[in-house]
């Protein structure tokens, strides 16, 4: 299991592309019209596409008492040290280093804990930068006030500290914490700084008494991500311009996976921690798709389940799923795959567009379990919208950038005014335009959103839609994170109502790592 197995493999299968010119009839208007791609983007390296991995799979990491990927509930103050260590992935030729999150506490040693805490608990931990690089963390989804919040402006240099101190007051969830430096996000959280943080509540306490679910047991964070490793095991990583896509899917770190499942109701917190990679995910029974239940998203538990057998997944979203391996018997082998969604135009380049196993699901023995999928998980209420508002706001590309609204981040003046200045106590809907022939996930901090509407959407999306509005499943319950897809219009609607007392500078940006790097990021602005 190396990189060049995987090259030749992806040569093999005939599923490379290098294409610099094209014929547009799907880039809106102009049918037939020739163009040829600005340098950097039809003439990239070609991406060797995964392809169905051979020999050995390997145990799937189960986060639990391990030191990687260990839960660990914080009381207190405590460290996390951002360092580079060696470790041995499964399947790969040698030691890879990683740059990860290093927490020491009552005399265990953590790496990329995550991180379980409650609804109203008080969280205080220092980041001890120990890398040869400037870093901070970022609480991806967290709604957290702009000192805590992790924005490239409170990096810090090796040797240096920086405290942070809030009460969390999200509902129970799946989010992440990842790094925010200028122009190396990308770069850290692919090389390995990232990791999950679980909040707990009422409605997450009776959601796992109605179902048995244990956390590291019957209910496990799944952390997709795809990766490259050169011969000797070190990652392969460049900044593209489209963004970078590996070779090789890993989830909780572990490449060509299988976990071993009992013939029962399971959770999986999925997280979609690629750079770039939009993952088109099922779970198939031979070319069987198998239906599955979607409970939660980014912001926490949707009202009720929506019962799918597909999701769209991007960088930065999660799906808090249910699956059902009650009805196979002992032996049984499923799949967690990745199909192609053909939402990247041939403008985009088709970047990233393939198809593959992402891991292994084992039937195994016997179960009396016999309990049932509730109705109802928790309550939701719709923001508000009429007569608010709307903010129209436009993702292009120029001079060999994407932009939100024409402008690029600012590497000089990282609290730089962007002119997105919102009153506090106000609901907004903001309209994004996507312009350019690639899909944008975009992220705003500090907020959870509700997404309204899709127009103009590609064909993978309307198939998945589930209202008359073009939503689909994951675009249910509250979101920090939605899909643009190529010339797509999104609606979603904000209540920006903050208690932090201050005025607040939050980032929004897209989430494929180098767009964002390479500065489709800006400020917004909400007043005390
Ligand atoms: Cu994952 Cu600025 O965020
Ligand atoms: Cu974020
Ligand atoms: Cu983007």
């Amino acid at each position: 299991m190396n990189r060049r197995d995987f090259i030749k493999r992806g040569v093999l299968s005939g599923l490379l592309f290098s294409p610099v010119t094209y014929v547009l009839s799907s880039c809106g208007g102009g049918g037939g019209t020739v163009i040829t791609m600005p340098p950097g983007m039809g003439d990239m390296p070609p991406e060797p596409a995964p392809s169905q991995p051979v020999g050995d799979k390997n145990p799937l990491l189960v986060p639990g008492d391990e030191e990687l990927l260990g839960f660990f509930s914080p009381t207190g103050e405590f460290t996390f040290t951002t360092k580079t260590i060696q470790h041995q992935i499964p399947g790969v030729g040698g030691r890879t280093t990683l740059m990860v999150y290093e927490v020491s506490s009552g005399g265990k040693t953590y790496v990329n804990p995550i991180v379980r805490l409650r609804k109203g608990d008080r969280f205080k931990p220092t980041l001890k930068n120990e890398l040869d690089e400037e870093t901070v963390i970022h609480w991806h989804g967290l709604r957290v006030d702009f000192n805590n919040d992790g924005h490239p402006y409170f990096s810090v240099d090796r040797g240096e500290e920086l405290r942070y101190d809030f009460t969390i007051i999200d509902r129970s969830g799946s989010f992440w914490y990842h790094p925010h430096p200028h122009g190396r996000t990308g770069y850290q959280a692919y090389f390995g700084l990232a990791s999950m943080m679980i909040i707990e509540d009422e409605d997450e306490d009776s959601l796992r008494n109605t179902l048995e679910l244990e956390l590291g047991k019957t209910d496990i964070p799944l952390i997709i991500q795809d990766k490259s490793f050169n011969q000797d095991g070190s990652l392969y990583y460049q900044q593209r311009l489209m963004g970078f896509y590996g070779d090789t899917p890993v989830v909780n770190l572990t490449p060509n996976s299988y976990l071993e499942v009992s013939p029962r109701i399971y959770r999986f917190r999925l997280l979609n921690g690629s750079n770039a990679r939009l993952f088109r995910l099922s779970i198939k029974n031979g070319s069987e798709l198998v239906p599955f239940h979607l409970i939660g998203v980014e912001g926490g538990l949707l009202s009720s389940p929506i019962r799918v057998t597909e999701i769209l997944l991007a960088p930065g979203e999660r799906a808090d799923i249910l699956v059902d391996f009650g009805s196979f018997t002992d032996g049984t082998l499923l799949k967690l795959y990745n199909s192609r969604h053909g939402i990247t135009t041939a403008m985009g380049g088709g970047v990233g567009d393939s198809e593959f196993e992402v891991m292994e699901f084992r039937v195994k023995g016997s179960s009396t379990y016999d309990r049932k999928v509730p109705s109802e998980l928790s309550t939701l209420s719709p923001i508000p919208t009429s007569g608010v508002f709307t903010r129209v706001i436009n993702i292009s590309m120029f001079q060999r950038r994407f932009r939100i609204d024409g402008k690029v981040w600012d590497t000089n003046n990282p609290l730089k005014d962007y002119g997105y200045n919102i009153n506090n106590r106000t609901v907004e809907v903001w309209e994004f335009i996507n312009n350019t022939g690639m899909y944008h996930p975009m992220h705003l901090h500090g907020y959870q959103f509700q997404v309204l509407q899709r127009i103009n959407s590609p064909q993978t999306i309307r198939n998945l839609a589930i209202d008359g509005n073009g939503r689909m499943a994951t675009d249910y319950g509250w979101k920090d994170t939605v899909i643009v897809a190529p010339f797509e219009r999104v609606k979603i609607a904000i209540d920006f109502t903050h208690n932090f007392g201050y005025e607040q500078i939050y980032l929004f940006h897209c989430h494929i790592l180098e767009h964002h790097d390479l500065g489709m990021m800006v400020n917004f602005r909400v007043r005390a």
